[in-house]
């Protein structure tokens, strides 16, 4: 039984005041009326974690963060270890997302090091997965999976790739208001499944959440929840404001 789980990741958005804001909107509305058979995680900028972690204090909305690096201490300039995500309350962390892939140039290799320091150090990754769109015109989308999770897998032992949350994001669907239809979703989920129960074994596949990410908004989450290997979603924009980000919450009602 996999739990479903609706994370918000609010990127480079939220000066302190705004995230301490937009937690505590969240948290007061889900305190209210909590939303029975689902985990809640909000993953806001780095700055941000330690005030949004102390406006959550006492609730079960989880905190992650959108990045980490694989040492755990030393010179490396600009980056922030997993014993510090902990210290501020941290549970997840997202891992090789698409922007950090496409923008500042991550590659599997490093998605590789930073899932196997989150899990090895108890942090949940959530590992991003998705095709371009030429990779998708050109029929390349599950070649591209398939390399993409085969690769942030590599090295570790069953036990630990269950210890994981795989997101789908497939990257023309970011941020552009044009969401896979729940069947291309459900089509790439299941594939996805198939695969983490080839590298990890069945059960891993069956018990490993799935998120799908890309343009989730109120409006389409209920139907893309209802897919069979959906899990969950991972929302950018949508999760900015209080009431869509409950109202995806709330998706069953
Ligand atoms: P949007 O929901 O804004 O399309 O962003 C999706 C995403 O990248 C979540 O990680």
């Amino acid at each position: 039984m996999r739990l479903p789980l609706i994370a918000g990741n609010w990127k480079m958005n939220g000066l302190r005041a705004e995230a301490t804001a937009l937690a505590s909107e969240i948290r007061t509305a889900l305190d209210r009326t909590p939303a029975e058979g689902v985990d809640v995680l909000i993953c806001p900028p780095f700055l941000a974690l330690a005030p949004v972690q102390e406006a959550l204090a006492g609730s079960s909305i989880r905190l992650g963060a959108q990045d980490v690096h694989w040492e755990a201490k030393g010179a490396y300039t600009g980056e922030v270890s997993t014993a510090m995500l902990r210290e501020v309350g941290c549970v997840f962390v997202i891992v090789g997302h698409s922007e950090r892939r496409h923008i500042m140039g991550e590659t599997n290799e490093h998605v590789n090091r930073k899932v196997k320091a989150a899990v090895a150090q108890g942090l949940t990754p959530i590992v991003c997965v998705g095709e371009l769109l030429e990779e998708r015109s050109m029929g390349d989308t599950y070649n591209v999976i398939e390399r993409q999770i085969r690769r942030a897998f590599d090295g570790m032992p069953a036990a630990d790739v269950a210890r994981t949350v795989i997101a789908y994001e497939p990257v023309w669907a970011i941020g552009t208001g044009k969401t896979a239809t729940p069947h291309q979703a459900q089509e790439a989920h299941r594939f996805i499944r198939k695969l983490v129960a080839k590298i990890a074994g069945p059960e891993v596949g069956e018990g490993t959440r799935i998120l799908y990410g890309g343009s989730v908004k109120p409006e389409n989450a209920k139907e893309l929840m209802a897919q069979a290997d959906i899990d969950g979603a991972l929302v950018g924009g949508a999760s900015l404001n209080a009431e869509s980000f409950v109202r995806m919450v709330r998706y069953r009602e």
